[in-house]
């Protein structure tokens, strides 16, 4: 392929990613958004292997890797479970942050590539390396950190080291001084101590970054990973001049930073705060997740029957699911019911919290999956307002969304987060296997509610029971 039809190429893909990100920003367009996306790729992947920098000789290499790397791929993407979708997601922006890492020390140990630079270009060449080493090499340990912490191999609890910020501004120094020292070495092995004193320091600030971070933040730093990898990829594609890597990593960084600022705006919380991280969780520790809530007065347990017969009597009611009907698998069944529910002249909506789930976007995901029409799938601050003219506010699966402590206890854990307020509807009914507290490990004040009613059991069976009883 000529270098002129590779360009051409790399500017139709560069176009079909601009058009994939506008179509994934809403639901209708979303499916169109993600098949522009998968062409884009198409053609970009085969405008590289074909294009003029790639040999003949290139090609076993090329083959050989993208039949293990697609081996692995396809092995994932079969049998992980809908739960364990975040986890993969973090696992694979730390696959783009060791990618930017390895090509960075391949750049900068191959002789032939430092020949082509000289003067500035060279001086520019050295700190794309050095940036682009740095960044990956955050970008990795943070993302294998969140990786831990979100498939619950690391506790969600804040590790909150004395004077940790003054550790990260010593990190900082010390790469900055490290920078210069690297910039004015004359040859790869002088090089060598400051590239790798930096992507130690790089590494355990990733570390210290992510683990210094609460669990009801984890949201953030989800969307901040995403972003991180973005950069990463660009700085890759500086070191191999590749200009649709730069265009498509800047693409990345720049959508995950916005939604990072999304996140930060549903959750209340300053972003330089949660990077800083122990944001909201030196006064209030929380207690591990899945952890047994403090009992705080009676709660009031109701069977599947109660709940149908609640549901038959209400003219309007708001579903909020959480991430239990994600763990149940309960999307189909809720669908169901709404459907019949509908049938019957009540009005059903859905409430979705920014943060529900484990990732941005969960609920909708799950709901569009069982084909719940859009029209009735709201977003928090769409319908937070119509809860006291609400029957019923049935809670699936959900927990930390729906706390009123996040109004009212300014020492807890997840203090100013927006909530959905089920408890103003006349009934609010929560569907869950026990007291247990959620990801952020807080006590629940809603179930103790004089109008809230427990549907105790696994979301899934008991909304089987509901759906039964109601078509009974
Ligand atoms: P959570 O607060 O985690 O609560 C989920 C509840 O579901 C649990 O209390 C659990 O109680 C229940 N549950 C689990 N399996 C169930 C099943 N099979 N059937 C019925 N119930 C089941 O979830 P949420 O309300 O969706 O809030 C999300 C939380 O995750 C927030 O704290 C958020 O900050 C955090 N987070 C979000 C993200 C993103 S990007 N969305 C990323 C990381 C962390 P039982 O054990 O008693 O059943």
């Amino acid at each position: 392929m000529s270098a002129s039809l590779a360009t051409v190429s790399y500017i139709g893909a560069t176009i079909l990613f601009i058009l994939s990100l506008g179509g994934l920003s809403n639901q209708e367009s979303s499916r169109r958004g993600n098949l522009f996306g998968m062409i884009g790729m198409a053609i970009a992947v085969l405008a590289t292997v074909f294009g003029p920098k790639v040999g003949a000789s290139g090609y076993a290499w090329i083959v050989g890797a993208m039949v293990v790397g697609g081996a692995v791929g396809l092995y994932a993407a079969r049998t992980v479970q809908m739960t364990q979708m975040p986890e993969l997601v973090a696992l694979m922006h730390s696959m783009v942050g060791l990618a930017a890492m390895l090509v960075g020390f391949a750049t900068f140990i191959d002789p032939e590539a430092a020949k082509e630079f000289t003067g500035a270009a060279k001086s520019i060449h050295e700190m794309e390396i050095y940036i682009g080493i740095l960044i990956g090499a955050m970008t990795f340990s943070g993302s294998i950190i969140a990786f831990g912490k979100l498939s619950g191999r690391i506790g969600g609890n804040p590790m909150l080291l004395p004077g940790r910020h003054f550790m990260n501004l010593a990190g900082l120094l010390v790469v900055i001084y490290f920078g210069g020292v690297f910039m004015e070495s004359h040859s790869i092995a002088e090089a060598m101590t400051p590239v790798v004193v930096m992507t130690v320091v790089a590494l355990l600030f990733g570390i210290h970054m992510v683990m210094a971070i609460g669990g009801a933040d984890m949201p953030v730093v989800v969307s901040m990973l995403n972003s991180y990898s973005g950069w990463a990829a660009a700085a890759t594609g500086f070191m191999l001049s590749n200009d649709l890597l730069i265009v498509v990593g800047a693409l990345v960084g720049s959508s995950g930073a916005i939604l990072s600022y999304i996140m930060c705006n549903a959750m209340n919380r300053s972003f330089i705060s949660v990077i800083a991280g122990g944001f909201g969780t030196t006064s209030a520790k929380p207690k591990a997740a899945g952890g047994a809530a403090q009992p705080a007065g009676e709660v009031v347990a109701i069977n599947a029957t109660e709940t149908a017969e609640l549901l038959l009597d209400a003219k309007s009611v708001i579903i909020v699911p959480g991430y239990g009907m994600a763990v149940a698998q309960a999307q189909h069944t809720v669908f169901e019911i709404t459907k019949v529910l509908r049938d019957k002249g009540v009005n059903v909506r859905f409430g979705i919290h920014p943060v529900a789930g484990r990732m941005p976007g969960h609920m909708n995901v799950l709901l569009a999956e069982a084909k719940v029409p859009y029209d009735i799938v709201f977003e928090m601050d769409e319908l937070n307002d119509d809860f006291p003219a609400t029957d019923v506010a049935i809670v699936i699966g959900a927990n930390d969304i729906v706390n009123p402590a996040a109004q009212d206890d300014p020492t807890s854990p997840i203090a100013g987060m927006p909530v959905l307020e089920v408890w103003k509807a006349k009934t609010s009914i929560v569907m869950k296997r026990s007291m247990a507290s959620g990801y952020a490990g807080v006590d629940n004040p809603l179930f103790y509610k004089e109008n809230n009613r427990m549907l105790f059991g696994d979301a899934k069976k008991m909304l089987d029971e509901v759906l039964t009883v109601l078509r009974a």
